[in-house]
């Protein structure tokens, strides 16, 4: 605002017939008063704190990822909203084999989180402190608010890994305290803390070529144009309770990967409740494949929890645990799952290597 009234003012002058040597000096003053102004309103920030705070996180971001960044919509009926990276570690304690770790870093960050690495490495869980039967109210979340931001929550993590000539990948990572498993034959089955679930966008010279969707143990391709789209942004459905994502609404079957149908033994439902907008409040990185470090795009952003080699929940409760149910094999809860650097981040394909074929769907569907 300060710099358009700067703008106004010398554009008037310049306009003026009577430029003479005072006036300029003048305007000088006034041009030099407004930019101090200016300065200082940007570390006080009396306009809007939280717009700030995004400029700054966003700064330097390609304006592409931006532009084509996916727009969630959570089911009508979720519990589980996106929820605060840092708060699950202000609720959980790190477990190997259901023991707490001692001598952790005091306070647990997510700049130093990296430092359980050295005590089991992926065998670290992040456990609830509260019995998760008991619904503590921390694994609801936040429900996002009328501009689709999750307010208070740092919900998102955005990753950029530009291989060069025009191919840059960008991972948008979705953060849920909690998953509940889908209800198959009225048992509800695969409850877990901790959720990451994941679109990655491919963009060839900053337009945007296929799109992944992240779903249970893989997921689905589909090529950018036949998506469904809000202007130029990326439309996707979170299922409700177990957050996979979709490019439809509507229910997926899920029994069997990479062969997707409407109906089904297990399965996911998704409309259009609430919308969520993860760029609102994101940490955003580079990612440099040959090191397989991340450098934050604003420099105060921690790195450390990227870093983090463990599980973002509570190790599966063994059969002795009396919270635990079993159905034709499956646990009612399973493990949580492991972060970001865990997902494959240097894709040959727009799907990750996980054994499945790679199709990139060109028509929209389940
Ligand atoms: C966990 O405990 C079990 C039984 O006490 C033991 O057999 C197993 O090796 C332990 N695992 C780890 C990762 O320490
Ligand atoms: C990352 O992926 C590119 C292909 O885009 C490949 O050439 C490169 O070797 C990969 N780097 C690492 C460290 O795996």
């Amino acid at each position: 605002m300060v710099e358009t009234a700067v703008l106004q003012l010398f554009f008037d002058c310049a306009c003026c017939k009577k430029l003479n040597m005072s006036s300029i000096m003048s305007l000088r003053r006034v041009i030099l008063f407004l930019s101090t102004l200016t300065a200082s309103l940007a570390v006080e920030g009396p306009f809007d704190n939280a717009e700030h705070e995004l400029q700054r996180r966003q700064a330097g971001v390609p304006n592409y990822v931006l532009e084509y960044a996916p727009l969630v919509w959570l089911q009508s009926s979720e519990q589980y909203h996106p929820s605060d990276i840092g708060a699950q570690l202000v609720h959980t304690k790190p477990e190997v084999n259901f023991t707490i770790v001692k001598d952790l870093p005091n306070p647990l960050t997510l700049d130093n989180l990296n430092a359980l690495n050295a005590d089991g490495g992926k065998d670290v869980y992040l456990t609830s402190v509260d019995d998760i039967t008991k619904a503590p109210a921390w694994l609801n979340g936040i429900v996002p608010d009328a501009t689709g931001k999750t307010n208070g929550a740092v919900s998102s993590v955005i990753v950029v890994n530009d291989h060069g000539s025009g191919n840059v990948d960008a991972f948008y990572f979705y953060f849920y305290a909690y998953n509940q498993g889908d209800t198959v034959l009225g048992q509800e089955l695969g409850d877990h803390v901790g959720d990451w679930e994941h679109n990655m966008i491919r963009f060839k010279n900053g337009i945007p070529q296929a799109v992944w969707f992240s779903q249970h143990d893989n997921g689905e391709a589909f090529t950018y144009n036949c998506l469904e789209k809000q202007g130029q942004r990326v439309v996707a459905y979170s299922a409700k309770g177990t957050h996979a994502v979709y490019a439809t609404a509507g229910t997926h079957d899920h029994t069997i990967p990479d062969l997707n149908l409407d109906q089904g033994l297990i399965e996911d439902h998704c409309d259009q409740g609430v919308r969520w907008d993860p760029t609102l409040n994101a940490y955003w990185y580079r990612y440099d494949a040959a090191s397989s470090s991340f450098s934050p795009y604003s420099s105060s952003e921690p790195v450390g929890y990227l870093l983090y080699a463990g599980q973002w929940g509570d190790q599966q409760y063994p059969d002795s645990d009396p919270r635990q149910r079993e159905f034709f094999g499956f646990a009612k809860y399973t493990s949580g799952p492991t972060g970001p650097a865990d997902k494959q981040l240097n894709r040959t394909q727009v799907c990750p290597d996980n054994g499945y074929l790679c199709i990139v769907r060109p028509v929209l569907g389940p």
